[in-house]
């Protein structure tokens, strides 16, 4: 199937990439014109791992190109996904104006029927907006657009894996036709017929992939629920690791065998600096912000919001209380992306700490594997260091802030002898306690007994 991709940020690009591999004749677009020429050079503007790779060889295939030109995109292709940024807004609902200008454009330029998909996260009755818009502003009304919504449930970092392995597709229809052409899209992946851009031949086999077609207004609130519940559960996580340390529990134990309860689940209990990145946050805003429009009190969300926003709070108590004083400390933030495996510092917690640390007088030295040249640009009052040791050379306190594996390796007995102090604030609860102390560290983290 010929399909175009407007907006080629991390979602549009993995979805671009991806359903090129999948055997789809794919033109990409978007209204930054230097990101467009990076591409068409073969560059890659974002660190998503395997991304690289599959972006060369379906560029060789000739299965993949780029466009600045928006209205070649829109007439190349017989489905559009929209894949625009949708940031929030000062009010906490979503900003919707790309997705709008989207519509307006395709209505414009498109001379046959098209198949519309929204894959950038919006808000529950965002596709009633762009089928009235696209029949608003197209020429007389005489092309059909098919609207419907696929949200996405990739995880940066692991993106890639993730769209070739889903635990679900869900599409939002309101008509018949536009389920099948998503299915027809997808059927590569539903009948595993793809070479695993990640492991190959030894591709490990995978749960047949439930499709899903539901209303569009349902799969527009499918994708906001299923963001918010797993922000709901690093909340309650990290408030049993408050408790924890009340108590003198561990919180990695009681989380680990609470979630051993397959009604509970193991994954996203991770006590530690909070949720962070360009999804949670903006996402449980914009559903509370939902929620309130049509008069429904989520109070349940605002209270994970509002526990996630104090984890930079408590982050920085255990910092003072280690320090006592923080103007003119020397202090090394290991870890600037949100989360490991991405160089995406959007809403990242390292940057809320570091924006703190140096208003408080505190001289500032970062490391990060993938991230430095993008918070070089918003925050240049950092020492950045390619290598950890050289953040930590002569530093008074080590703060971890994303739990990238090579800090996870890293040698503290070498770290030590360049730190002026042994002292370790773990906002991540990489290592065992009682080996740092043994190695004569004082080592603060969240929710395990001092
Ligand atoms: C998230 C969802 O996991 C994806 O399914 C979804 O498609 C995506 O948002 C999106 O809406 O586009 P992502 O933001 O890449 O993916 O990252 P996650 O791995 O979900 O982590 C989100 C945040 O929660 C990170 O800051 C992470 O450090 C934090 N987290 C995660 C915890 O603090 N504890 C945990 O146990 C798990």
């Amino acid at each position: 199937m010929r399909i175009s991709v407007i907006g080629c940020g991390y979602v549009g690009l993995v979805t671009g990439a991806c359903l090129a591999e999948a055997g789809h004749q794919v033109l990409c677009t978007d209204i930054d014109s230097q990101r467009i020429a990076q591409l068409q050079a073969g560059g890659v503007p974002i660190y998503e791992e395997h991304l690289d790779r599959l972006l060369e060889s379906c560029r060789k295939s000739g299965r993949i190109s780029f466009t600045s030109d928006t209205s070649e995109a829109i007439r190349a292709s017989e489905a559009i996904f929209i894949c625009v940024g949708t940031p929030p807004k000062g009010t906490g609902g979503a900003d919707l104006s790309a997705i709008d200008n989207v519509a307006r454009q395709i209505a414009r330029e498109a001379r046959s029927p098209k198949l519309v998909v929204e894959k950038s996260t919006v808000p529950a009755r965002t596709g009633i907006e762009l089928q009235r818009a696209l029949e608003a502003y197209s020429r007389g009304g005489e092309i059909r657009f098919r609207v419907a919504s696929n949200p996405e449930f990739l995880r940066e970092g692991t993106a890639v894996y993730d769209f070739f392995h889903p635990d679900r597709i869900v599409v939002g229809v309101n008509e018949a036709q536009a389920g099948e052409e998503l299915r027809e899209i997808y059927r590569p992946i539903l009948e595993r017929k793809f070479h695993c851009p990640v492991h190959g031949e030894n591709c490990p086999p995978h749960a047949e992939t439930p499709f899903v077609i539901t209303s569009i207004n349902s799969a527009e609130l499918i994708k906001h629920a299923s963001n918010s519940f797993l922000a709901l559960k690093i909340s309650y996580a990290n408030v049993i690791a408050d408790l924890c340390e009340k108590i003198g529990a561990d919180v990695e134990e009681v989380n680990h065998a609470m979630g051993l309860d397959p009604r509970i689940g193991t994954q996203f209990l991770k006590a530690g600096l909070g949720f962070g990145g360009f999804c949670f946050p903006k996402d449980v805003q914009a559903f509370i912000h939902l929620s309130e429009t049509v008069g429904v009190n989520f109070e349940i969300l605002k209270a994970a919001e509002r526990v996630n926003k104090q984890r930079i709070d408590a982050f920085l108590g255990k910092v003072h209380k280690a320090l006592w004083v923080v103007k003119g400390k020397k202090i090394a933030v290991l870890g600037l992306a949100f989360k490991a495996n991405t160089d995406d510092i959007r809403f990242a917690p390292a940057l809320e700490v570091i924006e703190r640390l140096l208003a408080e007088g505190a001289e500032v030295h970062a490391s990060d594997p993938q991230a430095i040249s993008r918070a070089k640009a918003i925050q240049p009052n950092v020492s950045y260091h390619e290598d950890p040791y050289e953040a930590l050379r002569h530093a008074d306190a080590a703060l971890v802030c994303t739990e990238w594996e090579i800090y996870r390796k890293l040698d503290w007995e070498r770290a030590g002898k360049v730190m002026a102090r042994r002292l370790v604030i773990d906002g991540r609860n990489l290592y065992a306690p009682g080996r740092m102390r043994e190695m004569g560290f004082e080592y603060h983290c969240f929710g395990r007994p001092e």
